[in-house]
């Protein structure tokens, strides 16, 4: 293959309009040209959450602009793009029908391929903008919407081997946040509260801690947190509070990782102990920090994508679209949007009040 492939990504699953601009490279780590996330904040603050129909609104309102910004930031003329690559979910259906109809619109008019991309898939692969990762390896991937370990064997090729129950754990830090009064959106900042506050005040549950294997669950830990807010009295137990979430979060994911890694020798036969953390909450300094003290006794070897590249942005689109391109998977225009796209098409659904572990 020509080493000089040029991959245009597209993201607007959500409330980001990301495009982004990366090139092949001989290393194996391509090089990104240009990364432009434009977020919302400031559109959805107001509500305490992401408002679909404004968070489109503001897809279409920006996203030429955007490509503007990123092909004058890359040096580049249209000419030079190889392949246009787009997610096409999960998400917010009208949100990913702006990003989807303008990738279609790009690479029919330049007549080059087509490429449309599991946004999840973005995450997994997001640590090979900047490290060379060979396959199989272990992924925890924890966002806004998703929390789960799999096993990653392959492009496309993924089994699941935990899910959260009920809510993601970046829902659990945005839900806390928002009832500690820290405005939208919390999660990055709860994090900062809890750094002034003791660990050790509140006694929180830890869910399924010692059933469901490696599967999560996070509603029981709101619902303790909703409790506890009705019965404080000053600031000083607020930060507190937050600190004892962060510390219970993190013994949390102590635990169930050391299951993960488990499961996963149990079912890949592999010398490779790559343990990938991505998405969103792979920002948290705490959560990093025991997934290094958990990955150093269990000999695994974490990696992270770096902190810019964990929340929603394009180049890891354009990542996967690269290794898509590598293959010849292309996508025909009239791929339709998918807003529930799973990485493993043959895992159980595994949610709500019905899920019973022994
Ligand atoms: O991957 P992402 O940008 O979007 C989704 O695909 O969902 O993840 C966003 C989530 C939000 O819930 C946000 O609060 C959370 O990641 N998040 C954090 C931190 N930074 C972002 N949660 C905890 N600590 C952080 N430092
Ligand atoms: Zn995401």
């Amino acid at each position: 293959m020509n080493k000089s492939q040029i991959i245009l990504g597209i993201e607007t699953s959500c409330d980001e309009t990301a495009i982004s601009i990366i090139q092949d490279n001989e290393s194996g780590i391509p090089k990104i040209l240009s990364n432009i996330v434009s977020s919302q904040f400031d559109i959805h603050k107001e509500f305490g959450g992401v408002v679909p129909e404004l968070a489109a609104r503001s897809h279409v309102e920006k996203i030429n602009l955007i490509a503007k910004k990123a092909l004058d930031e890359s040096g580049l003329t249209l000419d030079k793009i190889s392949a246009v690559a787009t997610t096409s979910g999960p998400g917010l259906t009208i949100c990913l029908s702006v990003g989807l109809n303008f990738g279609k619109s790009l690479a029919s008019s330049l007549n080059i391929p087509f490429i449309g991309v599991n946004h999840l898939e973005g995450h997994a692969l997001s640590p090979k903008l900047h490290t060379n990762i060979s396959y199989p390896y272990l992924l925890l991937l924890i966002s806004g919407g998703h929390s789960q370990f799999l096993s990653v064997n392959g492009l496309g090729s993924y089994k699941r081997l935990g899910t959260t129950i009920d809510d993601a754990l970046g829902e659990a830090f945005d839900k806390t946040a928002k009832l500690l009064g820290i405005e939208f959106p919390g999660g990055p900042k709860l994090e900062k509260f809890a750094e002034k506050g003791n660990p050790n005040k509140f006694d929180l549950p830890k869910p399924i801690i010692n059933k469901g294997g490696c599967n999560l669950s996070f509603a029981g830990l709101k619902t303790a947190i909703l409790r506890i807010t009705r019965t404080i009295k000053n600031e000083q137990e607020k930060f507190d509070l937050a600190a004892s979430f962060q510390k219970t979060i993190e013994e949390i994911i102590y635990i169930k990782t050391k299951k993960a890694f488990k499961e996963f020798k149990e079912i890949i036969s592999t010398n490779n102990n790559n343990f990938v953390v991505a998405g969103g909450v792979a920002a948290n300094k705490g959560i990093r920090n025991k997934i290094f003290k958990v990955s150093k006794e269990n000999n695994f070897n974490p990696i992270f994508p770096e902190l810019s590249l964990c929340g929603d942005n394009a180049a890891m689109i354009a990542m996967v679209g690269l290794e898509k391109l590598k293959v010849n998977q292309f996508d025909r225009l009239d791929l339709p949007v998918s807003p529930r796209l799973p990485l493993d098409k043959n895992a159980k659904f595994l949610k709500g009040a019905g899920v019973v572990f022994d």
